[in-house]
C-alpha cells in the first residue's frame, strides 16, 4: 500500500547558528578586499558553504550538527580579522571567544545560550583546522577539517596533498566513488 507522505514535516533545530551567521554577515559585509588575500566575498560564501556541509556530514557522523555548523561558519573568523591566512587557526581562538560571548549576553534573545561544553568543542576544533594531516580522535574537529577540504574542493580550488585524501575520504563515505 502506498503511504501519504504530504503531511510530514521535519525541521532541524539550528536558530542559533542561523543567529550566528547573521551576526557574521553583518560584521563581514561593509569590510574592505583592501590588503586581503582574498576577496571579502570569498570568506562571506565558504562560511554558509562551510556550515550547510559541516552539517550534513555531522548528521551523517551523529554528531551534533548545531554545533558542526557553528564551529564551520567561524572557522576563518581568524582570516576575516587579520586579513591573512598566516596562523589564522591559532589566532582565531580570542576572536571565537568574543563572538560567542556576544551572542550569549547581547543578540541571544529568547535562544538559549552556547554552553561552556559546546564553546569547547567549537573553539577545538577551530584552533586545530588547520593541521589537515593529523586525524583527530575528536570527531569535531574531524568534521571541521573535512568540511574546510571538501567546501574548498567544490568551489573548485585546486586540491591537493591532505586536502585531497580528506576529500577522496568524505566522498567515499557518502557514497562517491569516482572523483574528478
Ligand atoms: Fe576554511
Amino acid at each position: 500500500m502506498e503511504k501519504n507522505i504530504s503531511n510530514l514535516e521535519i525541521r532541524l533545530l539550528v536558530k542559533r547558528l542561523n543567529r550566528f551567521l547573521s551576526m557574521l554577515l553583518l560584521e563581514m559585509k561593509d569590510l574592505s578586499d583592501e590588503d586581503r588575500d582574498l576577496p571579502i566575498r570569498w570568506n562571506i560564501m565558504h562560511m554558509y558553504t562551510s556550515s550547510q556541509i559541516a552539517k550534513i556530514l555531522a548528521l551523517k557522523r551523529g554528531i551534533n550538527p548545531e554545533i558542526a555548523g557553528i564551529a564551520a561558519a567561524l572557522h576563518d573568523i581568524g582570516v576575516v580579522k587579520t586579513k591573512s591566512h598566516k596562523n589564522h587557526a591559532e589566532v582565531a581562538e580570542r576572536y571565537v571567544y568574543e563572538i560567542i560571548e556576544c551572542y550569549n549576553f547581547i543578540h541571544r534573545g529568547d535562544l538559549p545560550r552556547i554552553t561552556k561544553e559546546e564553546i569547547n568543542l567549537i573553539v577545538n576544533a577551530i584552533v586545530q583546522h588547520s593541521q589537515k594531516e593529523i586525524i583527530s580522535d575528536n570527531p569535531f574537529v574531524e568534521n571541521l577539517k573535512d568540511v574546510d577540504s571538501l567546501d574548498r574542493y567544490l568551489h573548485g580550488v585546486k586540491t591537493e596533498g591532505p586536502h585531497c585524501e580528506r576529500c577522496i575520504k568524505i566522498l567515499k563515505e557518502i557514497g562517491i566513488e569516482y572523483v574528478l
